[in-house]
């Protein structure tokens, strides 16, 4: 018998209060895997306690990396050898673990990385971070699912790597991979989300020249050592994100707080469009919600443009709106699993190819649900703060992935919610 959690939530009118961001997951896991690079001691702050953390630190741990945690700092020691291959039982747990196939490259000269394998909404290759190894001098060969790497006689050396496609992951492994190579690399059309430009920021900061940091082409110059620096996470801006759609969906008044308002313009927008009213101050978000939302359209893209992460929690927000809203996810095309679990809920949506179609429904009403990725979940539980009912969300281990404490935050500002423990499948 497996025991597993479950979340349990009922609609309980306007949510009121404040709300303290935690550091960022998609920042914090590039940034941890370049300890690797580093033959002292790193001091990363502001990391937030979540499972992707920590199936990370098991894996740096795999490759030799020890970490000791002490509160939000994590100080990690790579200076002892180090292994070079990170194994399908880790990897499948978590795609971003193909992090280590760049910096393992720099200081190793080969790795043994699992292909991450696809995720519950459809392939995701790692074309682009194989083509920008290769790129670097090395010799990439995919055998068994592995991908197998060997770098150059006398190590990586700089280059020119142009991405077709902008990818946050292949352009932090690829500045991972190049900020100790020989010479000078540039990146094209480089991804510029807000997790790049931290950890382009943090390996600067300990010493490797990178210009352009914040534009899509980004010229490195290799140097032969990095010489660690402590250095703070960023707020994690799709938690905030999801609290702001909490807010406007129960028609409540929340501040978030701890959070950079300058990385949500998109969702502010669309927030603004629903009919919130939005302050926002240096570090602080305050949303009011109006009930019914008014309806919106939204088409992801890469940031600047609104964030794919956000679109779940958005339709949860659109299925109680005035009028039809259209969700177009042109990142992850049929990243639209959600979809079903949220007409279980009672709301109308129908997939037009990568556009969701959601027109208005008098409310929701609380039913058996089950999560199927991160941010699903995340929509689930919003739902269900206006569900008419209990929502009962089941496979909540997927939320432990990338929201810290969630529950405590939102009973906090005055949700029903509560975790519990019962038999799995
Ligand atoms: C990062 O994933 C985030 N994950 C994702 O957040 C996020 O959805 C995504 O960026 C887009 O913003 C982390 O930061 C750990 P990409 P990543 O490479 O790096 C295609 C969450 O909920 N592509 O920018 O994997 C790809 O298929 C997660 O926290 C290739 O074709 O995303 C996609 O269509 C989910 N070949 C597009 O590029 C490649 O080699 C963007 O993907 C790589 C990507």
């Amino acid at each position: 018998m497996v025991v597993i959690d479950a979340i349990l939530v009922k609609g309980n009118g306007p949510l009121r209060g404040e709300v303290a961001i935690s550091g960022s997951k998609n920042a914090a896991l590039p940034i941890l895997t370049a300890a690797i690079l580093f033959r002292d001691p790193v001091s990363i702050d502001n990391v937030p306690e979540l499972r992707d953390i920590t199936t990370l630190l098991n894996l740096l741990s795999l490759l030799g990396v020890r970490s000791v945690r002490r509160g939000k700092r994590i100080v990690l020691d790579a200076s002892g050898p180090l292994s070079h291959e990170a194994p399908y039982d880790l990897v499948r747990k978590m795609r971003a673990s193909i992090y280590v196939l760049g910096p393992l490259l720099a200081r190793v000269g080969e790795a043994r990385v699992s292909l991450p394998g696809g995720c519950a909404w459809g392939p995701r290759p790692v074309d682009l971070h194989i083509m920008a190894m290769e790129k670097l001098g090395a010799e990439v060969s995919v055998d068994h699912g592995y991908v197998v790497a060997k770098s150059p006689p006398g190590g990586l050396r700089g280059a020119t790597i142009s991405f077709g496609t902008s990818s946050v992951g292949a352009t932090c492994n690829a500045l991972l991979a190049c900020v100790t190579a020989k010479g000078e690399t540039t990146l094209e059309n480089a991804a510029i989300e807000p997790e790049v430009d931290s950890l382009a920021e943090f390996l600067a900061a300990c010493g490797a020249p990178i210009d352009g940091i914040g534009t899509r082409t980004l010229h490195v110059r290799g140097v032969d050592r990095l010489r660690p620096v402590p250095f703070p996470v960023i707020p994690d801006r799709i938690e905030a994100g999801t609290f702001l759609a909490a807010a406007a969906i129960t028609g409540g008044d929340l501040n978030v707080t701890g959070c950079r308002p300058d990385h949500l313009d998109a969702v502010l927008q669309t927030l603004r469009d629903a009919g919130c009213e939005i302050e926002t101050g240096k570090n602080s978000i305050r949303c009011r919600g109006s009930l019914p939302p008014k309806s919106f359209d939204i088409t992801t893209a890469p940031y600047p443009g609104f964030p794919t992460d956000m679109q779940a929690q958005m339709m949860a927000l659109a299925s109680i709106g005035d009028g039809v809203s259209r969700l177009t996810d042109t990142i992850y095309t049929d990243r639209f699993t959600h979809v079903a679990e949220l007409v279980r809920l009672g709301a109308d949506v129908r997939l037009e190819g990568n556009t969701a179609v959601v027109r208005p429904v008098g409310g929701l009403s609380g039913a058996r649900v089950m999560a199927s990725d991160l941010r699903a979940s995340a929509a689930l539980i919003v739902a269900g703060l206006v569900a008419k009912g209990q929502t009962h969300v089941s496979r909540v281990y997927h939320i432990d992935r990338g929201y810290e404490r969630i529950e405590e935050k939102l009973r906090n500002v005055g949700a029903s919610i509560e975790r519990v423990r019962e038999e799995g499948p």
